[in-house]
C-alpha cells in the first residue's frame, strides 16, 4: 500500500493514463478524485470500479485549462477528502498534428496556452494547502516528444518542453518546503489519444523499442504511483522517461 492515507487528484482521469493512475493509486490506498472534461459516464465507471473494490473515489468535472474550474476542483476535492496532498497533472490538451510550415499560429498558441494553463492553474490551486501542511507530492505527465521531436508534433513537443521547465521551476521552489514535484514522460502509449495511428505504425514503434512493445496505460501509471509515493522520497525535479528503453538508444 504505497499511498495509504493519501488524498489524490488526477486531472483527465476518465480515460487512458489518468484512469489507470486513479485505479492503481486506489489499489495502493489513496482516496481519489477522478477529474474529467466531458466523459461523465467514463469517469463514473472509474469511480465505480474503485468503490466496488472498497476504495474511495469521486468524479468531478472541471476544465483543467480554466482557472475558475481548477479552483473549484481543488475546493470540491478538499471538501470531499480533506487536504489534498497528492496531485497528478495529466489532462490531455488537444493539438493538431501537421507540419510546422503552414501550422496555424492560433492552433500552435492554443496548445501552448492550454498545456501551460493546466499546469499553472493546477499548481496555483493545489500547492497552497500542501504548503500549509508542509508536504505534498506532484507528478506532471509530459511526453518523450518534449525532448525527441516527431514529424508533425511541433506544438505538442514545444508545449511539453515548456511543461518540463515549469515543473523544474516548481520543484526547485517547493522542495525546500517539503513538496516534491516530478515529471513522468511516456513514450507511445495505447490510449484513445493514439487510436488514430495505423496498427502498422504502432508495430513499427514496438519493433524498434528495446522492450519490443508500446506502453499500456498501466505501465505509465506504475511509475506515476511510484513517483507519488515515499518510495521516491528523495526525488525532486526529476524527468523520468517511461518508454521501454527508447531513450537509451
Ligand atoms: N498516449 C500517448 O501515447 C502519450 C504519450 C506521451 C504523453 N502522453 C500524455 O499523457 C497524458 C494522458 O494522455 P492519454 O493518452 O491518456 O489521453 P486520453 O486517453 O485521450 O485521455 C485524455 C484524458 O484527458 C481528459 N481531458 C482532456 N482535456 C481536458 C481538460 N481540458 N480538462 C480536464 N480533462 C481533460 C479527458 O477527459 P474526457 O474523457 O472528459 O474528455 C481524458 O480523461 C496527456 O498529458 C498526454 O499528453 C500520452
Amino acid at each position: 500500500m504505497l499511498l495509504e492515507g493519501r488524498n489524490l487528484v488526477v486531472t483527465g482521469a476518465s480515460r487512458g493514463i489518468g484512469a489507470a493512475t486513479a485505479r492503481l493509486a486506489a489499489v495502493h490506498g489513496a482516496r481519489v478524485v477522478v477529474n474529467y472534461l466531458s466523459s461523465r459516464e467514463a469517469a463514473e465507471q472509474v469511480v465505480a470500479e474503485i468503490t466496488t473494490n472498497g476504495g474511495t473515489a469521486y468524479a468531478v468535472q472541471a476544465d483543467a485549462t480554466k482557472r475558475d474550474d481548477v479552483e473549484r476542483l481543488a475546493a470540491v476535492a478538499s471538501e470531499k477528502l480533506g487536504t489534498i496532498d497528492s496531485l497528478v497533472l495529466n489532462a490531455a490538451v488537444q493539438f493538431r498534428i501537421a507540419p510546422l510550415v503552414g501550422y496555424a499560429w492560433d492552433d500552435f498558441s492554443a496548445k501552448l496556452n492550454g498545456e501551460m494553463q493546466a499546469a499553472f492553474f493546477g499548481l496555483q490551486s493545489f500547492v497552497p494547502a500542501m504548503l500549509e501542511q508542509g508536504n505534498g507530492s506532484i507528478v506532471a505527465v509530459s511526453s518523450g516528444l518534449s525532448k525527441h521531436p516527431g514529424e508533425g508534433f511541433c506544438a505538442h513537443s514545444t508545449a511539453k518542453a515548456g511543461l518540463n521547465a515549469l515543473m523544474r521551476s516548481a520543484a526547485a521552489e517547493l522542495a525546500p518546503q517539503g513538496i516534491r514535484v516530478n515529471t513522468v514522460a511516456p513514450g507511445l502509449t495505447d490510449t484513445d489519444a493514439t487510436a488514430f495511428m495505423p496498427a502498422e505504425r504502432k508495430q513499427m514503434m514496438a519493433s524498434i523499442t528495446p522492450l519490443r512493445r508500446i506502453a499500456k496505460p498501466e505501465d505509465i501509471a506504475g511509475v506515476i504511483v511510484a513517483m507519488l509515493s515515499d518510495l521516491s522520497r528523495f526525488e525532486a525535479g526529476a524527468y523520468v522517461p517511461v518508454d521501454g528503453g527508447m531513450t537509451m538508444l
